[in-house]
Order: structure tokens, then sequence, then C-alpha cells
């Protein structure tokens, strides 16, 4: 059930490049591909100007463009298994449900509509943190770097983002940076902060020795650094081929689904990002 990956395409150059990306990684892990793409035809209707045959025309060009973009994996990645699949309604929704059963859910940054300064699309935004299991929001780097990033923060839910991170550089032999960032207290003149600075050193020494032990064959460099986290692993990122954040952390309201440094990175981060989720986590 889960030996897919699905990428969400709605024909631009954005979403090619997640096409691209989603091949590359498929074919990187022995996964079978699926495109999809969602009719979102609220889009098209129009107040009081109904357009005969909307859905049919709308069928049709979507078929055409799947068609279009499986040649151009197929001419790339000959080997891989390639299946495509047309939904309509609200395309958040349907790739949210594609999400449930794939290993990776794969988007583009930007999409076909949208604001032109945007940085990030709506349906990039509203799938990341919110599917099940990882999601990938791809930026286009221009050369491979060798490197995988992790944002790594005093909650648990940064386990999962660990985990996937680990496995991500073992697989693709890259280094892997861990940057954690933490905050200097408001009252800090009181503080010792040195001693600080150790304990942050010692927590993060802690909480790798695990996952170290696990993947003895990673090069792990931790950072530690006391600037936003934000800015941290998005400076990071220009480094780097994929910066792995989870979907929540520290800080963030019980009813956000994605926390603060997650929808920071994802913004303003300069290469691919993956959003990674418990699976089964509410
Ligand atoms: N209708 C759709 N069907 C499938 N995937 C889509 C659809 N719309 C957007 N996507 C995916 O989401 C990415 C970002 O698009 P979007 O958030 O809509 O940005 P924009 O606001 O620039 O249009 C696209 O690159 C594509 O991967
Ligand atoms: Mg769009």
């Amino acid at each position: 059930m889960n030996d897919v990956i699905v990428v969400g395409t709605d024909g631009s150059p954005g979403a090619d490049a997640a096409v691209a990306w989603a091949a590359t990684d498929a074919a990187r892990k022995g996964l079978r591909l699926e495109l999809v793409h969602v009719i979102e035809r609220g889009t098209y209707d129009l107040p009081r100007y109904p357009i005969p045959w909307l859905l049919t025309t709308l069928g049709e060009a979507a078929e055409a463009m799947l068609e279009e973009k499986t040649e151009m994996v197929r001419a790339r990645w000959p080997g891989l298994e390639v299946t495509t699949k047309v939904k309509t309604g609200s395309a958040v929704a349907e790739l949210r449900a594609q999400a449930e059963s794939a290993t990776e859910l794969v988007v583009g940054s930007r999409g076909r509509g949208g604001f032109g300064g945007a940085l990030l699309g709506s349906v990039s935004l509203g799938v990341a943190g919110h599917a099940h299991g990882t999601v990938v929001v791809v930026r286009p780097t221009a050369a491979e770097r060798g490197q995988i990033v992790a944002g790594l923060d005093a909650t648990e839910s940064s386990e999962p983002a660990l985990a996937h991170a680990f496995a991500e550089a073992s697989l693709r032999r890259a280094a892997l940076r861990t940057v954690y960032a933490y905050a200097v207290p408001l009252h800090a003149l009181s503080l010792d902060l040195e001693r600080l600075r150790r304990a942050q050193y010692e927590f993060v020494r802690d909480r790798l020795a695990p996952w170290r032990a696990k993947h003895p064959e990673v090069n792990v460099i931790e950072d530690i650094t006391s600037v936003h986290p934000v800015a941290a692993l998005s400076e990071a990122s220009k480094d780097a081929d994929l910066v792995v954040v989870g979907n929540r952390g520290h800080g963030s309201m019980a009813s956000t689904v994605l926390g603060s440094v997650s929808h920071g990175v994802l913004h303003h981060a300069h290469c691919p990002v993956a959003v990674v989720r418990l699976r089964g986590a509410r």
C-alpha cells in the first residue's frame, strides 16, 4: 500500500519541478510514481455564465496534461512505473486523501494560479503538515550538495523528522546537518550563559545518540545556535538537498496543525522541504 510516491500537478513549471523531484526519489527508493491532478471546477464556474461541457472539457485537458507529464518522466526514468489519476474537488482535500496511502506526497512550492509575489502557494501550504505522513514541498536547486538538514527542537515532534532525515542521508550517502536553535531567555543577564550553552550541547548530544548508533554510516554535523530557528534553517538550506522538519513543535498552539517554524521554513527555504508527521498523529 505504501509503495507509491504521489505527486500533485496542475501542469505548471512549479509542478514540473515537483514531478522531476518525485521521480528521482521514487527511482532512488524503488517505488512507484503516481501523478495526480485535481480538477477544481469552481475556479472556472462564472456567475450566471454556464459553460456547457465544462467538466468533460476539463477532464480531457487533465488526461492530456497527465499523459504529457508521464511521457516526460518515462523519457528520463525509463524503468519507473508511472500511473496517473484525475480527481474532482478541492486540490488540498483530494491530495490529502491521496497522501493517506502513500509513502510521500510531493507538491511544488508554486503553481499555476496565486499571487505572483507569493513564496508559497495555497495548495502547498494546505497539504504540508496536514496530510498524514511526509509532504515534500519542492523548490528546485541547481546542483546536488550532498547534505541533508534536519531541524531539531526540544519536543517529541522532531523525532519522526530525525528518523526521516537519517534515513534520507543514509540512502543518499549525504552528510546530515542537524540544526538546533535555542532561545536565550529574556532574563539572560541573571543566567550563566556558558552553562546554558553547555546544557544545550548536552541535550543535543543525548538526543542524537540513539540515532547516531542506529546510523553509524551517516556523517552528522551538529549545529547549535541561538539565532531564530527559521533563520538558521533557511540559511542552512542554501547548502542542502533537503530540509526536514516536524509539523509542529515547541510553542505551537494546540489548535494549529503546522507550527510557526515549519511554516516559516516552507516560505523561506532555498531547497525542497519535507514536513514529517507521525502517521496517526492528530
Ligand atoms: N489542481 C491541482 N491538482 C494537483 N496538484 C496541484 C493542483 N494545484 C496545485 N497543485 C500542486 O501544488 C503546488 C503548488 O500550487 P499552488 O499552491 O496552487 O500554488 P499557486 O498559488 O501558485 O497556484 C503545485 O506545484 C502542484 O504540485
Ligand atoms: Mg494554484
